[in-house]
């Protein structure tokens, strides 16, 4: 009798081999009509400073506001970090017209080929559907070049922003999660949006 690990496993059309996502190479930069994105680098700290150390910005992404000294280390940090496994993260930053304006970023998530999506953008840029256009072009990069199968982003319900950017994207809301964290000291409830490789349009 084979082993359990030697038993092949049902593969859906269209899904990567054995449900996995790829090691891939992209292709850097991702364009869009009116993006550039690409992997950090630490000079993009003092670009990243200008929305990571606004409270307002960074209130629904649970996380303290940045000073510099921290915007200089995480931007290290993200710039020498691998993307090949569950955990890791690749934080991509959006040019528009030669200037960083805001970021993605997307987490091997666990399970078979799912990963996390996030996004921020510089303040003065709202408005404009570059958000939307910057992760959209992220969610093009997770499915077809890495492989992923699912990928979904957990949005605080009160960041109506950031839903209504997942709906544009035509991610579905898949669950409501109620009071499952606190922010600023009360209870908040996450709402899970999720998008599959065959869905992207
Ligand atoms: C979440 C966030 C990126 C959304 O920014 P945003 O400017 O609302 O989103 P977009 O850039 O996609 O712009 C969409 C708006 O521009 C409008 N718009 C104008 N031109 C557009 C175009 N060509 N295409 C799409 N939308 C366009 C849309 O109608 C929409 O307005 P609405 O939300 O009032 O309906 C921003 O609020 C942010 O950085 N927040 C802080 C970080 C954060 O919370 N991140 C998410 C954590 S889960």
């Amino acid at each position: 009798m084979p082993s359990p690990a030697s038993v092949p496993r049902p593969v859906a059309p269209g899904s990567p081999p054995a449900g996995s996502a790829y090691r891939a190479s992209p292709v850097w930069p991702l364009t869009t009509e009116r993006l550039r994105l690409r992997p950090v680098v630490p000079q993009d700290a003092e670009a990243f400073f200008a929305w990571r150390s606004s409270p307002e910005v960074v209130r629904y992404m649970y996380q303290p506001p940045w000073d510099r000294a921290a915007a200089e280390q995480k931007l290290r940090a993200w710039s020498a970090a691998p993307f090949d496994d569950v955990g890791d993260v690749i934080v991509l930053a959006v040019e528009r017209d030669g200037a960083v304006v805001g970021e993605t970023m997307l987490k091997w998530a666990a399970g078979p080929g799912q990963a996390e999506l996030g996004y921020a953008m510089r303040p003065d840029t709202a408005g404009q559907g570059l958000a939307t256009e910057a992760a959209r072009a992220t969610l093009r990069l997770a499915f077809t070049t890495y492989g992923f199968h699912r990928v979904f982003a957990r949005i605080d319900e009160e960041n109506t922003a950031s839903v209504r950017v997942a709906q544009r994207l035509g991610m579905r809301q898949e669950a409501r999660l109620v009071e499952s964290d606190v922010r600023d000291g009360v209870w908040s409830t996450e709402v899970v949006y999720a998008l599959l490789d065959r869905e992207l349009v």
